[in-house]
């Protein structure tokens, strides 16, 4: 809708005491930032494919009709970054799975965030509960790598979540406002990083949350940013639900209000994975 128009319907819809011009304005800005979040889907491949398994997905993408409103990532395994994005098409980016926060040196089996953009690789996947749990990364270490990437220009899809027994106590909106208060402690780049909320009890394990407990997650995370960052950016950042997202279950996920997208596992190496970018339309 156009800006004029919005204001106008906005004005329609003020009650007459209050201070118009002010209400307008707060209330257009709010609804400017929230026209603005385009939804996100990005395809996390884990340690998985080959050079021929990722070549089809890569080409069935390529043919597939996908919602040019949806901004579209994938994360295959480091080694075959450089001949996805050689034979991906344009409007797909693609991700690495992890990044680490230093620009280059004596550290084995690590990746730079130049190498990454020498190779056209802009986003990285980073915090995935995968790693904080079986490689023992700290909330501290993930704040680290994602103000290192994104001080540098990489993007990040920073994941946070919940354990079933942290979900179980009650603790899910802690667990998950201390992971990203991390992140707020080292950088401000908000601009540069897409919040993935994934709920550890819900990946790969056929047990999506319900569209209500997703929902509810995502709102507190906008609620604790707008108090503990800026309302601007608790209204621009994406907040994207990953954890057995499919093809039957994405379209009633994405009606919810603050959930801008997916990030997606298993279905991802999949042909359904065209169906969830399309979940919108
Ligand atoms: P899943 O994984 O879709 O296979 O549950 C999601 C993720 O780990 O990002």
């Amino acid at each position: 809708m156009p800006l004029l128009s919005r204001l106008s319907l906005q004005a329609a819809t003020q009650p007459a005491h209050l201070d118009l011009n002010a209400h307008i304005f707060t209330h257009t800005h709010t609804i400017i930032y929230k026209m603005a979040r385009q939804f996100f889907v990005g395809g996390n491949f884990k340690m998985n494919g080959t050079l021929s398994s990722i070549k089809s997905i890569v080409s069935a993408l390529n043919d597939a009709k996908l919602d040019s409103n949806t901004e579209v990532v994938i994360a295959p395994p480091s080694l075959y970054l450089i001949p996805t994005r050689d034979h991906l098409r344009k409007d797909v980016e693609v991700a690495a799975q992890n990044v680490y926060d230093k620009p280059s040196g004596a550290f084995t089996g690590e990746i730079a965030v130049d190498q990454l953009k020498d190779a056209n690789v802009n986003w990285a996947i980073l915090g995935h509960s995968e790693r904080r749990t079986l490689m023992g990364e700290t909330d501290e270490f993930v704040a680290s790598k994602t103000a290192h990437a994104t001080d540098s220009g990489i993007k990040v899809i920073f994941c946070c979540g919940e354990s079933l027994e942290e979900r179980e106590a009650n603790q899910t909106v802690d667990v998950v406002t201390r992971q990203i208060a991390a992140v707020t402690k080292q950088t401000k780049n908000w601009d540069q990083i897409v919040i993935a909320y994934e709920p550890i009890w819900a990946i790969g394990t056929g047990k999506v949350a319900t569209s209500e407990q997703a929902q509810e997650v995502h709102a507190a995370i906008r609620e604790w940013l707008k108090k503990n960052v800026s309302e601007e950016v608790a209204e621009k950042v994406r907040v994207i639900y990953g954890g057995s997202v499919s093809a039957k279950n994405c379209k009633e996920l994405a009606q919810c209000a603050d959930i801008d997208g997916f990030l997606v596992g298993g279905a991802s190496l999949k042909p359904e994975f065209a169906d969830i970018i399309n979940a919108k339309i």
